[in-house]
């Protein structure tokens, strides 16, 4: 870059006289690297249905002006991106990468597809991405390392697959990693454990296979944990009452064995609880009652045995159980009529027995009953508001 030498001086001049002369930054030399570079990516879109770029994007104004283009306020930089549900198709041109103070792109809810070019490590300003709902395929890049920036890496609903790069652990400011709905294989990286600022991890509907690594109990700031709809196996980790900020925990329809991990029950903040569709055993343990603030309790097609614990009852916010399809023996707990909020009450396929009590009948805002294959007797359920048949 021979053009230093003349940069410097310019740039004292356009910080002088911005106020009265507020286009000349634009001329920089910088700001025209911007202009170069958002004119590559309207040229490698190649439908634009709306007529957003094709009308807008135009030499003759400055970027700062161009639809969904956001500049610093103390330069004519170009510091968001955000191009989302455009209806765009393209792909990304290498010349991205030279935005070097971009903060923020957003390119959701398009179809862009392509690989992405590796000159985008060069943005290292980056702290929000967001590919959102495209059509990318292939390998989640190893070097978004660079991004050392980044807090929230949202990729989820496109087409990425391989392995989660182990590199992304490098990552310590990342609040949001949100990968579901890819194709995404292999096990979960022991390096996630290192993002001690990681709030929600979303990696639902890969096929993620092996056991959940304990390391991903290390993220203590975790509020919300989903791995449904993968090939988990193995064990629930004892680990998972470190987590005690945790507020959504969702590992439902995975292959995960074993009993229901007492550490589970000093996850004291879960809202929403979801172990159902696997082959977990054991009973369900008194501990429950110790989840006072669960909303939703999905423990259904498993191989649960024992009785429903009387402790039940001090679930008081609790609106949705879902229990069926397990081995459940024993009478209903009259302590359950104590859970005034339930409003969807799944007990079906169980082997529970005795008489329905009337206090069935204090559940004033159930709008779905079934407790049908069981051995219960029927006496008194007239007075429930069963709207099931
Ligand atoms: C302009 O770009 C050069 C090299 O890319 C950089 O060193 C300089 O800081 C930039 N100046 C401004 C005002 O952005
Ligand atoms: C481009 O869009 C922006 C934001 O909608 C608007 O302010 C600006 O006037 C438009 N420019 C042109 C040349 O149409
Ligand atoms: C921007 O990036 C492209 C491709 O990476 C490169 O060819 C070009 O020289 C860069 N610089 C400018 C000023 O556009
Ligand atoms: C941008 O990225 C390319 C390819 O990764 C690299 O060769 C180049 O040095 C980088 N440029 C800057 C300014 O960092
Ligand atoms: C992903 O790829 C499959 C097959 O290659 C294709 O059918 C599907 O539409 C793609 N999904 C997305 C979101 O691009
Ligand atoms: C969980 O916490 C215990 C003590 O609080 C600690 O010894 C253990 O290493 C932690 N495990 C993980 C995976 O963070
Ligand atoms: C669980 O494991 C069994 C046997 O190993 C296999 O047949 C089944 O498809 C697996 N289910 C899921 C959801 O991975
Ligand atoms: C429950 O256990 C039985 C016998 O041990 C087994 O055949 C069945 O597949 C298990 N069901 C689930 C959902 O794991
Ligand atoms: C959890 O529940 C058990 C039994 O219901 C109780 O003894 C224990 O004190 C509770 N633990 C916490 C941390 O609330
Ligand atoms: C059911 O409601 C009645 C009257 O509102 C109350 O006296 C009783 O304790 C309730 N039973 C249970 C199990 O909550
Ligand atoms: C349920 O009832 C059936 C027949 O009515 C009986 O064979 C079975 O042993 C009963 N199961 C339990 C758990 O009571
Ligand atoms: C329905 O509930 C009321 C009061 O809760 C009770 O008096 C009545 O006997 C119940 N009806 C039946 C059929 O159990």
């Amino acid at each position: 870059m021979g053009n230093n030498g003349f940069l410097l001086p310019l740039m004292v001049f356009v910080v002088v006289l911005s106020n009265s002369v507020a286009n000349l930054s634009a001329e920089s030399p910088n700001a025209t690297i911007d202009q170069l570079a958002l004119l590559a990516l309207k040229a490698h879109v190649t439908h634009d249905p709306l007529n957003l770029l094709a009308t807008n994007w135009t030499s003759g104004t400055s970027v700062c002006n161009w639809i969904g283009v956001t500049c610093g306020s103390h330069h004519e930089r170009v510091t968001t991106l955000d191009l989302s549900k455009m209806s765009l198709i393209g792909t990304i041109p290498p010349h991205l990468g030279n935005l070097s103070f971009l903060s923020r792109l957003n390119i959701g809810f398009n179809h862009f597809h392509g690989s992405l070019p590796m000159e985008l490590a060069n943005l290292s300003s980056l702290k929000y991405i967001n590919f959102r709902h495209n059509n990318f395929r292939g390998e989640i890049p190893a070097w978004f390392d660079s991004f050392t920036q980044l807090h929230s890496l949202l990729l989820y609903s496109n087409n990425f697959s391989g392995v989660i790069p182990s590199s992304l652990g490098s990552l310590s400011n990342l609040e949001k990693l949100i990968l579901y709905d890819n194709d995404l294989k292999g096990q979960i990286p022991i390096a996630i454990g290192n993002l001690s600022k990681l709030k929600r991890l979303y990696l639902d509907n890969n096929q993620l296979s092996g056991q959940i690594p304990s390391a991903v109990f290390k993220c203590k700031a975790l509020e919300f944990l989903s791995l449904t709809d993968n090939v988990l196996e193995g064990s629930v980790p004892q680990e998972i009452g470190n987590l005690t900020r945790l507020r959504y925990l969702y590992l439902d329809n995975n292959n995960l064995t074993g009993q229901l991990p007492s550490a589970l029950f000093k996850c004291q903040e879960l809202e929403e609880l979801n172990l159902s569709q696997n082959a977990l055993k054991g009973s369900v343990p008194q501990e429950i009652g110790n989840l006072t603030k669960v909303i939703s309790l999905h423990l259904y097609r498993n191989n649960l045995t024992g009785k429903i614990p009387t402790t039940i009852g001090s679930l008081s916010v609790l609106r949705y159980l879902y229990l069926g399809y397990n081995s459940l023996t024993g009478q209903l707990p009259l302590t359950l009529f104590k859970c005034q909020e339930l409003e969807d009450l799944l007990l079906s396929n169980n082997s529970l027995e005795g008489s329905v009590p009337q206090e069935i009948g204090n559940l004033t805002k159930l709008r779905w009953l079934n407790l049908s294959k069981n051995n219960l007797t029927g006496r008194d359920t007239d007075n429930a508001t069963d709207k099931t048949q």
